[in-house]
């Protein structure tokens, strides 16, 4: 039993570390959020098959996924197709997941263990769900068949790692994965930022948010649109799972529930910007941040986000929190209090995982050198990759601050 637990902790945790490429991969925000989502799930179930294995002997120490495992969620990731990729997850590895929980319930004794087997049907109906939830996002052509019928045979491989094969070959060990150089936002429009101080160009006027005469209404259409942008966090908090494979799982449990409160606050925006008026098709969606950092090592790009973007966020956001409060708006005000709330975890769990994330990338000096040494390579990398993202849109199309100011007044 303590087996089965374990093999089924294993295939949770390399799906946190597969699933999350995905994410910068598929254009839909509503597929980066559901796929978010049910990797925290993932990290719930197998933070307490853990829990509960390591009360049965046999569970073992270690949080490592053994190599046979790894190597069909490594060959998951290959495809550069995203309808390929959420085929094979959702066609081919999800469905086994589930198999292997109900397989779970069929073979354990109903009172002999009974804690599992009540975590287990909670599960259960969690995969249920997943699979119901992702169910319209798929599509299904010759060439995803095809996909699926070869992660299939991989998957055997599992079940049987002496058989002898004939005619299969691993594409991960030619062609490993690597993070594509921008992140796919589908139908929307893109751009490099929508931050300035021109209100004839960027949905966000920084003085405005400053200023105190500036109607509170355009201030909450605005921190919509900020909170809608941290889909760029999402996007690259993504990127940290696949490299640092050997971290403990605690570290990749925090990271999926940072990365889950990341895509939260995106769909604040991406929610209530539509109820406000706001058309999403008019509203382009920055890259900036996510060019730039996937240039720079894993370790940066996770020290920038909690050391220096998290940590520099507090101070504008609680003045935006009590502009917003004037106009009575008890949903907005909830969801910028959950918003201030989160980042304040994840600015500990910067401070808690930056040290593991620098061993397991090799950076021997101190966490303040490193910190220091991100920051300026942000600025020198930002020279060379940022910027290059041109507008969808042209300003007469794309929503701007003076926009904004027009429709809320
Ligand atoms: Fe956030
Ligand atoms: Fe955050």
């Amino acid at each position: 039993m303590a087996q089965l637990q374990r093999e089924l902790f294993e295939l949770e945790r390399a799906f946190i570390s597969s699933a999350t490429t995905l994410v910068p991969r598929v254009g839909d925000p509503e597929v980066k959020y559901l796929l978010c989502q049910h990797v925290w799930e993932s990290a719930g179930h197998a933070r307490f098959l853990r829990e509960r294995g390591r009360e049965l002997t046999g569970f073992g120490k270690t949080d490592t996924v053994r190599p046979a495992i790894w190597r069909v969620f490594a060959e998951a990731i290959t495809p550069s197709d995203p309808e390929a990729l959420l085929a094979g997850f959702y066609g081919v590895l999800k469905p086994h997941i589930l198999a292997a929980y109900r397989h779970y319930l069929e073979a354990t004794h109903h009172l002999a263990d009974w804690p599992s087997r009540k975590l287990v049907e909670e599960f259960i109906g969690d995969e249920e769900r997943h699979a119901e939830e992702m169910e319209p996002r798929l599509n299904e052509s010759p060439d995803t068949h095809a996909w699926c019928e070869h992660l299939r045979t991989a998957l055997a491989l599992l079940d049987a790692p002496d058989a002898p094969v004939t005619n299969f070959t691993w594409h991960h060990v030619a062609s490993p994965y690597a993070h594509p150089a921008t992140c796919n936002r589908g139908p929307y429009p893109i751009c490099s930022s929508v931050f300035s101080q021109d209100p004839k160009e960027t949905p966000i006027v920084r003085d405005w948010l400053d200023d105190p005469k500036t109607d509170a209404r355009v201030i909450r259409a605005m921190i919509y649109v900020w909170l809608m942008m941290e889909l760029d966090a999402v996007d690259y908090l993504s990127t940290v799972f696949v490299e640092t494979l050997d971290a403990p799982f605690d570290m990749h449990h925090d990271m999926a529930r940072h990365l889950w409160d990341e895509s939260r606050h995106s769909q604040f925006g991406f929610r209530q910007l539509p109820k406000l008026g706001f058309d999403l098709m008019t509203i382009e969606q920055s890259l900036e941040l996510y060019n730039i950092l996937i240039q720079m090592p894993a370790a940066e790009r996770y020290a920038l986000m909690t050391m220096e973007f998290e940590t520099g966020s507090f101070a504008t956001k609680a003045k935006i929190m009590d502009r917003v409060r004037e106009l009575n708006d008890f949903e907005a005000d909830t969801l910028l209090a959950f918003d201030r709330n989160d980042e304040q975890n994840h600015v500990r769990y910067g401070h808690q995982w930056l040290p593991e994330i620098m061993k397991q990338c090799g950076h021997e000096e101190s966490v303040e050198e490193f910190v220091k040494a991100a920051k300026a390579n942000f600025a020198k990398m930002a020279e060379i990759h940022g910027n290059k993202t041109p507008h969808s849109l042209t300003p007469e199309q794309r929503l701007t601050g003076e926009k904004i100011l027009a429709a809320v007044t």
